[in-house]
Formats: C-alpha cells, sequence, structure tokens
C-alpha cells in the first residue's frame, strides 16, 4: 500500500521513457519518485490508477504491468488531458494515485480455461493477466485470446500475441473490423467472427472481456446462447471518474460505483444496466 492514507493525495512519479505506439497512443514508463512508496506499490490486475497532470486534470487509466520502480500505462489521446500528456518529455513528472478499483478473478479461473475478449484499446486493462496465465500456465487449462481492431496498424502488441500464439494449448484469434486486405493469421470484421473460430470448453471457463460497451453486451449474449454460464462471464467498465473511491457519484452505474464496486464486474451484476440504451 502507499505510504499515505490519504487516498486524494497523488504521490509524484517520473516519466522514466515513452513510446509513440501510434500518432493518438502512447505508453509511459513511469517510477515514483519516493523510493518507499515506490517499492510498497503493488496493483492486482485490472485495477487503475488517476493519473494527474498537474495544473489541467486527472485522468483514470489501468496498470497495464509493472510495479513501483516500473509502471507502465497505454494511454489513448482522446480529451483535454490525455492530449496534453501526450506532449509530456521524458523527465517530466506527473501525480499518480492508486491502485484503485476491483480486479480480474484469476483466482476463480484457475483449473479452468481462461477466454480473454478485447476489443481496440480494450486489450491494455488485461495485458498483465494475460501475461500471468501464460506465466502460471500449470494452473489454468486451454488459453484463448481474441483481440479486435479497426485496423491492423492499429494493433499495438502484435508481436507479443504472435509469441502467445506459439505456446502449446493455447488459440490466438485476430481480426481488423475496417480493413480490406486478408492478412495471414487475421480474420476480417468484429469480435463475433473470432467468436465462432474460438475453441474453449463452455462450461468450464471464465471470460474477461474490456472494450466497447456495445461489444461487451454483445458478446456476452452470443456467449450465454453457446452454454457459456453468466457468472463465469467478467467484463471491465469503463466511465467518467473523478474521486475514485466511491464519494462523488461520477462514475455511478445504477447502484453501483464503477470506481469502488468495478471496473471489473461479473456479467450478471451489470447485464440489466448494460442493457439498457445509453445509460
Ligand atoms: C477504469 C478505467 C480504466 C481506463 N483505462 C484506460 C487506459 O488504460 N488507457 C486509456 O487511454 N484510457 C483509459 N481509460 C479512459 C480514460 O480515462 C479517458 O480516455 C480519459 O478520462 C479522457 O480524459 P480527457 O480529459 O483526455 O478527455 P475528455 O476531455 O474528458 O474527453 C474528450 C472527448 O473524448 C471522449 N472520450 C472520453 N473518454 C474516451 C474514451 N475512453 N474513448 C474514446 N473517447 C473518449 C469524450 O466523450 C469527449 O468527447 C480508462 C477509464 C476508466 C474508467
Ligand atoms: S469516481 Fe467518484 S464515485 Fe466513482
Amino acid at each position: 500500500m502507499m505510504k499515505t492514507h490519504n487516498c486524494y493525495v497523488p504521490h509524484e512519479a517520473e516519466i522514466i521513457e515513452r513510446v509513440q505506439e501510434t500518432p493518438d497512443i502512447f505508453t509511459w514508463h513511469l517510477r515514483f519518485s519516493d523510493a518507499e512508496i515506490a517499492q510498497h506499490y503493488r496493483f492486482r490486475h485490472g485495477q487503475f490508477n488517476m493519473l494527474y497532470l498537474y495544473g489541467v486534470g486527472e485522468v483514470a487509466i489501468s496498470v497495464m504491468s509493472g510495479d513501483g520502480e516500473n509502471l507502465w500505462h497505454t494511454v489513448r489521446a482522446v480529451g483535454r488531458v490525455t492530449k496534453a500528456m501526450m506532449d509530456l518529455p521524458v523527465g517530466s513528472r506527473i501525480g499518480v494515485r492508486g491502485p484503485f478499483g476491483s480486479y480480474w478473478p484469476l483466482d476463480i479461473a484457475r483449473g479452468k480455461d481462461v477466454v480473454f475478449v478485447t476489443a481496440g484499446l480494450g486489450c491494455a486493462p488485461v495485458m498483465s493477466s494475460i501475461r500471468y496465465v501464460v506465466e502460471h500456465r500449470q494452473d489454468y487449462g486451454r488459453l484463448v485470446i481474441m483481440q479486435s481492431v479497426r485496423h491492423r496498424h492499429e494493433s499495438l502488441w502484435e508481436p507479443q500475441y504472435e509469441a502467445w500464439r506459439a505456446l502449446p494449448n493455447t488459440q490466438v484469434l485476430l481480426t481488423a473490423s475496417r480493413d480490406q486486405t486478408r492478412w495471414p493469421n487475421w480474420e476480417l470484421g468484429r469480435v463475433s467472427v473470432l467468436l465462432e473460430k474460438a475453441d474453449y470448453n463452455k462450461e468450464e471457463c471464465v471470460v474477461m472481456m474490456c472494450g466497447p460497451d456495445a461489444m461487451m453486451r454483445d458478446t456476452a449474449m452470443t456467449l450465454k446462447g453457446l452454454g457459456v454460464t453468466a457468472a463465469n462471464i467478467y467484463v471491465s467498465l469503463e466511465r467518467n471518474m473523478q474521486c475514485a473511491v466511491g464519494h462523488c457519484g461520477h462514475c455511478q452505474l445504477g447502484g453501483k460505483f464503477v470506481c469502488k464496486d468495478g471496473p471489473v464486474f461479473p456479467w450478471p451484476e451489470v447485464e440489466a444496466l448494460m442493457c439498457v440504451k445509453e445509460y
């Protein structure tokens, strides 16, 4: 845990390295300035940090991997704060609060087939979980990774996916929904195309999913139709966050706070709300 108990106080971290992944997506390698905080920082797979650009604002960003000394975040520049963040050079300092929120059910998934379904940058919140399953392969059944992007060139970690494809008892399925060219090892279309090809035990699996709400809703419905128990489907939700600790109500979804009760939810907990248009 962090040294301070005040969850509103950000800790300073330095940008050690930055990678421009695509014109609007960058990855930061951060290190806490305070060695004690760096040493004690721990996150669970699927949790997020609040990253604070001094004087501009704060945004929720999933922890991609690492620890307090080597913390990795991948960010898409979409608006006021994230676009300003993209301009920061190596050596700049930002504020970090966290980690916050619920995490992927890697314990519950032990002994079962594990299925990851992501679209777009939804792959960032599951990357650390996939790595965990790969590193603890003997504890899990079959591993199926499905990733959808609009264009192949938007696929951030293709070499990583290709390396996973070579592992035993593992299936990696990639698709580009707006490309015209059929690339080797790539499908054309949305996640639904991949679901037809995925091979796993529908009765003994845990599904972890992250992407746009509509994709997760449609995929959850399809999976249920295929025989996957709703309680074995988990989704990670994105909502506008401010406090990140259940105080301000900005992220409220029905009776739940996405920051505190989520962002990772078992599907039955959010199904009714996710099926309400524009909720
Ligand atoms: C739990 C959680 C984890 C997240 N993890 C990540 C992550 O790992 N990487 C990442 O890049 N983002 C992540 N996000 C989304 C990120 O928090 C928002 O993109 C960010 O808050 C936008 O802030 P801004 O000030 O730059 O944009 P704003 O000025 O608030 O928004 C500008 C415009 O962008 C739109 N917009 C806002 N958010 C998004 C979005 N996510 N996608 C597309 N358009 C959007 C708004 O509707 C608005 O039109 C996460 C969000 C949550 C809740
Ligand atoms: S962000 Fe304040 S209650 Fe969730």
